[in-house]
């Protein structure tokens, strides 16, 4: 009985102690393979695709991430598609925030464009604060 508490005593802030920092780390920074392709690829490779790639951009599964991070719009080449931890100067947030100058909010549809919901807005947003990591 005694050397059961006694070890219950000793080795209960061990395990504390080996648990906590997973339990307790804040939500970790989002990926687009891990938390951003599924809805792009859901949302918006029905016309950014290999066979007619809308704005000259391909959003398919696999292909998206290097075509958003580290590369310039076609509509305003002074701005980046998307620059790490910065929606402000990310010209994919403009057109996904509907204030982009050129051409429509996205996604488009058949007469026009329709918002995100959004949450999915959020993702985005929160995807490029986070560093737009692959
Ligand atoms: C119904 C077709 C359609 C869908 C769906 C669509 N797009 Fe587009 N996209 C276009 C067209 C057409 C253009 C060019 C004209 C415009 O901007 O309105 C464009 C332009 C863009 C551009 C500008 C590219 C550049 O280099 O300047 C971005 C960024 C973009 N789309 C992102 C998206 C994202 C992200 C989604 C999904 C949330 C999406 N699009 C869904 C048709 C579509």
């Amino acid at each position: 009985m005694k050397k059961i508490s006694i070890a219950a005593f000793v080795l209960a802030p061990i395990v504390m102690w080996v648990i906590t920092p997973a339990a307790a780390t804040p939500d970790s920074a989002l990926s687009y393979s891990a938390d951003v392709e599924t809805m792009v690829v859901k949302r918006c490779a029905g016309c950014h695709n290999t066979e007619d790639p809308k704005a000259k951009l391909l959003l398919e599964k696999g292909l998206a991430y290097e075509q958003l991070v580290g590369r310039a719009s076609v509509q305003v080449p002074d701005l980046q598609i998307v620059v790490p931890g910065d929606p402000s100067t990310s010209y994919l947030w403009h057109k996904i925030d509907f204030t982009a100058e050129v051409g429509k909010g996205m996604p488009r549809t058949l007469f026009g464009s329709k918002r995100l919901p959004e949450e999915e807005v959020d993702l985005i947003r929160r995807w490029i604060e986070d560093g737009a990591l692959p």
